[in-house]
């Protein structure tokens, strides 16, 4: 008999543990996390660095993909990490492919002793507070490699009602209850460019959350404008589904105003 596929382990997972997202969408949306990285130039030799994989939902592709050593993450939610090691990954992979894995809720990968060419935090900064999205740029800033990208999702508030509380808001090491929080584009913005980071691509997949594309600087790249080819492929594969209003129209509009500003500099 076949072994049972990604999506059917994850719905079985799913009755006792908290997978970091819908069931129904767990291999759909994880496969996709390994296109975009695809989409915008990574490699087998390019350092990962996951921040809150939960239980390997993008990792599972991402380590399959990636050469020995090359994926790392930050996970304080020990039991989520457990179970994507052992039932999501599982010992072959784990032991061929080598992931690194750190547990802190300070998004701080110092005791990897690495730089990494990407980012990437899924359904992540929709659920943190201003001050740990500060957190995850700064580790951007710091361990990223000169040219490295960083591949992020939130999801948009109206202008000015951007979520300001602190901490995490959701299921986490110190929480069961779900909840995610809106920011404000404008203050990411603002948080970009005080760090000078730039917001390079934007995609809106229709899936509500916004995934953004930052790098360091000036930095160029030719996967300028890659992403964007991914919007179909999102669509098809999770149903356009346009939910949330006003608030998407308002940042719709802003995020294009920020592509003209960028292109005419
Ligand atoms: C919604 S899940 C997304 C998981 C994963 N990125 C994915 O796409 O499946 C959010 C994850 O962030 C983790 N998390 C919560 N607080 C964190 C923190 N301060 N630092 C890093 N991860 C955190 C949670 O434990 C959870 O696994």
């Amino acid at each position: 008999m076949d072994p049972p596929t990604l999506q059917a382990k994850a719905e079985r997972l799913a009755a006792t543990t908290f997978l970091g997202g819908r069931a129904e969408v767990f291999e759909a949306m994880g496969r996709l996390q390994l296109i975009a990285l695809l989409r915008i130039g990574l490699y087998p030799e390019s350092r990962v660095l996951d921040l809150g994989r939960g239980c390997l939902r993008g990792g599972y592709w991402l380590i399959h993909f990636l050469r020995p050593e090359r994926y790392f993450d930050i996970e304080p939610n020990l039991e989520m990490l457990e179970v994507g090691k052992r039932e999501i990954l599982g010992p072959e992979a784990l032991a061929e492919k080598r992931p690194r894995f750190l547990s802190n809720d300070q998004f701080d990968p110092s005791d990897f002793g690495v730089r990494f060419d990407f980012f990437l935090a899924r359904s992540i900064w929709t659920h943190a507070s201003r001050e740990q999205i500060e957190q995850t740029l700064d580790a951007f800033l710091e361990f990223g490699t000169d040219d490295a990208v960083f591949l992020t999702s939130f999801l948009p508030a109206g202008a000015g009602e951007g979520d300001t509380s602190s901490g995490w808001v959701g299921r986490s090491h110190q929480s069961e209850t779900p909840g995610t929080v809106r920011h404000d584009l404008r203050w990411i913005e603002e948080a970009c460019r005080k760090r000078r980071i730039t917001l390079r691509e934007w995609v809106d997949p229709g899936e509500k959350q916004i995934w953004l594309l930052l790098a360091k600087g000036e930095a160029t790249r030719p996967w300028q404008g890659h992403l964007a080819r991914l919007v179909p492929e999102l669509k098809r594969d999770r149903g356009a589904r346009d939910s949330s209003g006003g608030a998407l129209a308002t940042v719709r509009s802003l995020l294009s105003r920020l592509k003209s500003r960028g292109q005419s500099q």
